[in-house]
Order: C-alpha cells, then sequence, then structure tokens
C-alpha cells in the first residue's frame, strides 16, 4: 500500500509569503546586478547583539571545556535561572507565574504552531489578514477555520460578539503583526470571557508586546482576571532582544488550565519531553541577561531606534498622501496602497520604481488586498534612503 501524504501540502500555496517575497527580491538582483536594494520586508532584526550579552554567552561557552561546568542535554522545559527571570518580568506587571507555567522555546512561531499538536479536528477563528503561520498551520492539519475579517472599520480588531457559542481555537496577536492594532484590557477581557464560557482556547501571541508605548495597555493576557484557565502565551527574545538568529521564546501554559478536563500544562509537558530537546545553556544564558535589568536598558536602546524608524516611516507616508493605520505599539507600518492599485501592484511598482522591497498586504490573507506592510527592523540609513526614493511613486 502507499502511502499516505498529508493532501493539504497540496492545497496551500506553494510559498510560504516571506519565502516568496525573498525569491522576488533575488530574481529582481539577477537582472539587474547593480541594484542596491533596500529590504523593508520580513521583520528580521538589523541592530547588532549587545556587548555585554555577547560577554554572557561566552562566559557560558567557556563553561563547557571545563569537566565540572559542562552540560549534556539541556532541560526540556527550560533551565531554572532563565524561567526564573521570566516569571519576575511577569510580576512587574503584577502578573503571578510559577516557573512550572513557563517553558522555553526555540522562538514564537515553532510553538504558535506546535501547540496544534495537543488539538485535532477543531475549528481555529483567525483574523484576516494574519500572521500567516497561524493560517497555514490550522490548514495543514485539517482544521476548520474561521476567518475574521479586519478592515479599516473596525479598526483592525474583532472581538467574540458575532461567533455562536461554541469551543473555539482563538488566535491573538496584540500588538498585532500585520496590522500593529493593540487589543486594550476591555477587548481583551470579551476575549477572556468569551473563551472560559465556551471551553475555547486563546493561544496569545505577544512577540510584540515590549514594542508597546503606552502603559495601561496590557503586555501579556494574564493581566486580564480569568485568563490562566483559557490561554495560552507565547512570547518571544526575537525582536526584543534581537535574537531572531540566536532563536529562544518561552510558552506560558498555566498549570490551571483544563479543557474539557484535560490538563494542558501536563500534556504540553508530555509533548515537549518527546518531541522537543531544549534550547542550548549558551543561548539561554544570552535571554537571561536580557531580562536583568541592565540588558533589559540595552533592549530598550534597540527598541527605541526601530520605533524611531517607524516614524520616519510613517511621518514620509503620511506626507506623500499614503494612509497609515496603528504604527504607535508596532515596529510594522500598516497601509493602503496609493492610487488604489493592489497589494501585488504596488509591490511591483515599489521594486520597480523605488528598489524597496515590502510585504503585500494580501499576503497574509485576502482581506490585506489593497494594503502594505513595511518593517522597520532595518538600519537608520535605509530607511532615510527609502524615505527619498519613495518620493518617486508620486503620479505624474
Ligand atoms: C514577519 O515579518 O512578520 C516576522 O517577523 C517573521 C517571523 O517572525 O516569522
Amino acid at each position: 500500500m502507499a502511502l499516505k501524504i498529508n493532501k493539504n501540502y497540496k492545497k496551500i500555496k506553494k510559498n510560504y509569503i516571506f519565502t516568496e517575497i525573498n525569491q522576488k527580491k533575488s530574481n529582481y538582483l539577477k537582472n539587474n546586478k547593480n541594484a542596491k536594494i533596500i529590504d523593508l520586508g520580513v521583520g528580521d532584526v538589523t541592530r547588532p547583539l549587545n556587548k555585554n550579552l555577547v560577554e554572557v554567552m561566552k562566559k557560558a561557552l567557556d563553561e563547557q571545556t571545563h569537566t565540572k561546568t559542562f552540560k549534556g542535554y539541556p532541560p526540556e522545559k527550560g533551565y531554572e535561572f532563565l524561567k526564573n527571570q521570566i516569571v519576575k518580568y511577569y510580576k512587574k506587571r503584577n502578573v503571578i507565574l510559577k516557573n512550572e507555567d513557563v517553558f522555553i522555546s526555540n522562538g514564537a512561531c515553532c510553538d504558535v504552531t506546535n501547540i496544534l499538536d495537543l488539538f485535532e479536528n477543531n475549528i481555529a477563528v483567525i483574523a484576516n489578514p494574519t500572521y500567516p503561520a497561524y493560517y497555514d498551520s490550522n490548514f495543514l492539519q485539517g482544521n476548520k477555520i474561521l476567518l475574521k475579517n479586519l478592515n479599516k472599520k473596525n479598526n483592525f480588531i474583532f472581538s467574540p460578539k458575532n461567533l455562536k457559542k461554541q469551543s473555539y481555537i482563538i488566535y491573538l496577536c496584540s500588538p498585532n503583526n500585520p496590522t500593529g492594532a493593540v487589543l486594550n484590557k476591555e477587548r481583551l477581557k470579551q476575549w477572556v470571557d468569551f473563551a472560559n464560557e465556551t471551553s475555547s482556547l486563546i493561544i496569545f501571541d505577544c512577540a510584540y508586546e515590549s514594542f508597546i508605548s503606552d502603559e495601561s495597555l496590557p503586555h501579556f493576557i494574564y493581566e486580564i482576571e480569568g485568563a490562566k484557565t483559557c490561554a495560552v502565551e507565547i512570547a518571544s527574545f526575537s525582536k526584543m532582544a534581537g535574537f531572531t538568529n540566536l532563536r529562544c521564546g518561552w510558552t506560558v501554559v498555566p498549570t490551571q488550565l483544563n479543557i474539557n478536563g484535560n490538563n494542558l500544562n501536563e500534556m504540553w509537558t508530555r509533548r515537549q519531553c518527546t518531541k522537543f530537546n531544549g534550547v542550548p545553556y549558551v543561548v539561554q544564558k544570552g535571554a537571561y541577561f536580557s531580562l536583568t535589568k541592565k540588558g533589559q536598558i540595552k533592549c530598550q536602546k534597540n527598541i527605541d531606534y526601530y520605533k524611531k524608524n517607524l516614524k520616519i516611516l510613517t511621518t514620509c507616508l503620511t506626507k506623500l498622501g499614503i494612509e497609515c493605520f496603528n504604527s504607535m505599539h508596532s515596529p510594522y507600518v500598516w497601509f493602503k496602497c496609493p492610487h488604489g492599485m493592489s497589494s501585488w501592484q504596488f509591490f511591483d511598482l515599489l521594486l520597480e520604481k523605488c528598489q524597496i522591497v515590502g510585504i503585500p498586504g494580501i499576503g497574509f490573507g485576502t482581506a490585506g488586498e489593497g494594503y502594505f506592510r513595511f518593517s522597520a527592523f532595518a538600519k537608520r540609513k535605509d530607511v532615510l534612503v527609502a524615505c527619498e526614493r519613495l518620493k518617486g511613486i508620486k503620479k505624474d
């Protein structure tokens, strides 16, 4: 009998959107050898790691040369020193967690998709547009997907108001990728109440929480009463501490989180012990440093740098008459394509006329058509050159 293949791989788009963008960029460079492309596409950091953090990692690496301090496999759920520090990080926002609630991961994207291992045949509620991994992973797993359209009218935020009262896997990302919208406490409370009432699970992606400027806005879902019985939270050192290459994040699965009598913390522990061998000690040492007082000051410097980039980009687009949304608490600017262009038309125009790469809104879902996303994780000099070049998109 022939092997049975997951047919959903045949039905999904051939390329992941970020891969498609990088391919288009490479093809353009093949045909235009001297082009100096400015990449405001995939949200990848450009600021180098700070020296103190690297010193801490070097020391940790050096420990591996001594019998006494050498380490073998890391614990599947992470080292206690890092979990302690994460628990302290939450305490600053009056969230009380236990070390057992926290699982160290190799980044938010992996856990946001791997968490589906605990479920089968469900309905996932996902925003449209959305971070594409939510959609793709649910599609590949064969879940039904209920898309909730976001637009200018609803401020790129959706609520549980019109959802039928049944159990769902609900994806929330705040600050949102790609739209930059942030859920305030009231909005988040609506979701927590709905999830508790319907035995749904919220997967809360807070990978961009460190970009929130208004301290009255929630960084973590557990700032909302009742969240520990209906939500897992997925966080990352990638954008906060520049770990896109080092790979480290954390996932919170509170010990009191039960779905229909099943304890998710126990299930996730079982899953991780079987399928995950942990994050390297050296990397966890660096992650630990980034959460210390000194480390946080250093991280904040880079976050401020990216936020300034974003301000420069948003001001430039606005001056060109382009409508920008929600760029206060995010490293991304989400905007309407000028002159009624479609997302891909604008992508092509930008590449041809300005040699700038961004992400077409439709790449995040059908409701993103006619919109576009720039990442501010670029070098300042490139952002300034991009602003000069963008003047070229004005209609002649
Ligand atoms: C993005 O560009 O949306 C993300 O940074 C890519 C990622 O985190 O996977």
